[in-house]
């Protein structure tokens, strides 16, 4: 099998901008509690004319867009979420149609909450291998602010609102490494639709213990499939549910901090959006440049796993 490289990236958020004492005045809760125990300062919910579908249609025409590629190009559409605007359509026929790839390609959705976005890379990366297509597009986008209940003070705070969305390139590049797992439980539920209302629920205490493990399993195998260490990353990208998630793995490896990026100050929780928004920010903000090797790692209901070490090859910031 070939390796892939990330070749285009993109994100998109919605209007509104929900912040700490926004809330406050909801549920009983404040900015103090929030911020001291998740890192969260705010986070953006969809308004009335925003959508899951709009959001991801967006983010992935920004990625298509910094590749270079027309969309004739893409050879595998694939969108991770578990908050889609429909059963069917799926997300990724939508950003088939509004984006005017080929018809002749897969398109479809897939639900491994937060590590949907790697899940997605690591599928795509063995449809093209089997297809003899070149170009995937992935996107991570969650309206989760529809599936919350907004009178539970332990998870309405939590989430938020986005996309995020890469290309990525089969290529000869020797450096790659992924690693899947799940362990079916109901730690995190949400109904989707159906006779129930959707709520979502988490027991917050079980995933905290869940990250904090699993994420150090996961670096630990990148590092033995890949050869490379935390030291040979230019960047890594945990997911960003809890800034004290990512403190307490940089404290257990003993890691350099400045390579663990975090922006849930500003998105909250996006879920399966979360990685992918933090890459694009990066990539745009000019803190990984072409060449640049990424380590990224999800974890989230199902309960899901899954990390990939990676090359940054778009054309952004040579
Ligand atoms: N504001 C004020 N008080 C609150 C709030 C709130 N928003 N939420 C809970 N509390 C209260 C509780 O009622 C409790 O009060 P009590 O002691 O009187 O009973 C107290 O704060 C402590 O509650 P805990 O649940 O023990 O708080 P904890 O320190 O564990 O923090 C948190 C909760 C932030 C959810 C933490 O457990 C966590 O981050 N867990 C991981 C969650 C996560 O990573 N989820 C994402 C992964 S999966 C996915 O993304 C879908």
């Amino acid at each position: 099998m070939k390796n892939v490289e990330i070749t285009g990236t993109g994100r998109a958020v919605p209007s509104m901008v929900v912040t700490n004492d926004d809330l406050a005045k909801i549920v009983d809760t404040s900015d103090e509690w929030i911020s001291t125990r998740t890192g969260i300062k705010q986070r953006f919910f969809c308004d009335k004319d925003e959508c899951a579908n709009s959001l991801a249609i967006e983010a992935a025409g920004k990625a298509l867009k910094d590749s270079g590629l027309s969309p004739e190009d893409i050879g595998v559409c694939i969108c991770a979420t578990v908050s889609g605007d429909f059963a069917t359509p799926s997300m990724a026929c939508m950003v088939q149609r509004h984006l005017g790839l080929r018809e002749n390609i897969p398109s479809f959705d897939i639900n491994a909450a937060c590590s949907g976005f790697l899940y997605g890379i690591e599928v795509a990366r063995g449809l093209l291998n089997g297809t003899g297509e070149k170009h995937a597009l992935i996107v991570g986008c969650e309206q989760l602010s529809k599936l919350m209940d907004m009178t539970d003070r332990s998870t309405c705070v939590l989430f938020g609102d986005g996309a995020g969305a890469a290309v990525i390139t089969l290529s000869d590049e020797k450096v790659y490494a992924s690693t899947l797992g799940t362990r079916g439980g109901y730690e995190i539920m949400a109904y989707g639709a159906g006779p129930k209302p959707s709520k979502l629920t988490m027991q917050g205490q079980d995933v905290f213990k869940f990250a904090t493990s699993i994420i150090p399993r996961c670096i630990g195998e990148l590092s033995e499939k890949s050869g490379l260490g935390l030291d040979d990353m230019d960047k890594v990208i945990c997911h960003q549910a809890n800034e004290r998630i990512i403190d307490f793995v940089i404290r257990r490896l003993k890691a350099d901090p400045d390579k663990f990026y975090k922006n849930m100050d500003r998105y909250g929780n996006t879920s399966a959006a979360s990685v992918p928004i933090a890459l694009d920010e990066l990539v745009k903000e000019g803190d990984v440049k072409r060449g640049d090797l990424l380590m990224m790692v999800g974890f989230g209901g199902g309960l899901t796993w899954a990390g990939a070490v990676i090359r940054y090859a778009g054309r952004s910031t040579e």
